[in-house]
């Protein structure tokens, strides 16, 4: 399969939880890095959620670019590595934010108030779930239950855990993160 026959598999079906407007535009990839990835695996296909996993961690989202690249590389289809892709919710295949909210919308965290928080977030915000920022500063997506029942309503940012939030705080936490 050649480059534009990849390109094709990788693009044509849009991921869920696009926004409605289109994807942000792919900025530069450092293919060095890319790879570095394949080469620390060996190149072996059989390690290639592994790869697309730091891949993802790096660049916070999957590039075309690097997905074909890694299909080239470690002898996949694309379509195979692509099916990786969409079924973990970890991975995007569209640019996202420097960090990443994700607010509970899970059972405990709703009766506590989240989604004044959640309406107050995409208010600040300007964005939808699933969006990012035009600054590329925050993406934000909802999940169900951190597992934090304890501290609901509960949000995380990158690694760090919010809890026991109100719609006021959104903010100030928001400003702590460039
Ligand atoms: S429901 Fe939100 S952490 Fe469990």
């Amino acid at each position: 399969m050649n480059d534009t026959d990849a390109q094709q598999d990788l693009t044509t079906q849009a991921p869920a939880g696009a926004p409605a407007a289109g994807p942000p535009e792919e900025p530069p990839v450092d293919m060095e890095y890319v790879d570095q990835v394949i080469d620390r695996y060996g190149g072996q296909a059989h390690f290639a959620l592994q790869m697309l996993l730091d891949i993802n961690n790096e660049f916070n989202y999957l590039p075309q670019q690097a997905l074909r690249h890694l299909a080239r590389r470690v002898d996949m289809a694309p379509s195979n590595l692509y099916s990786i892709a969409t079924f973990f919710k970890a991975f995007s295949l569209v640019p996202r934010g420097r960090h990443i909210i994700s607010i509970c919308l899970g059972t405990a965290c709703h009766v506590k108030g989240q989604p004044q928080n959640y309406k107050r977030l995409q208010s600040d915000l300007a964005i939808e779930d699933g969006e990012t920022t035009e600054d590329m500063r925050f993406s934000l997506q909802s999940v169900r239950c951190l597992g934090a029942c304890a501290l609901a309503p509960v949000m995380v940012i990158d690694d760090d855990t919010h809890s026991r939030l109100a719609p006021d705080q959104m903010l100030d936490i928001l400003d702590t993160y460039e």
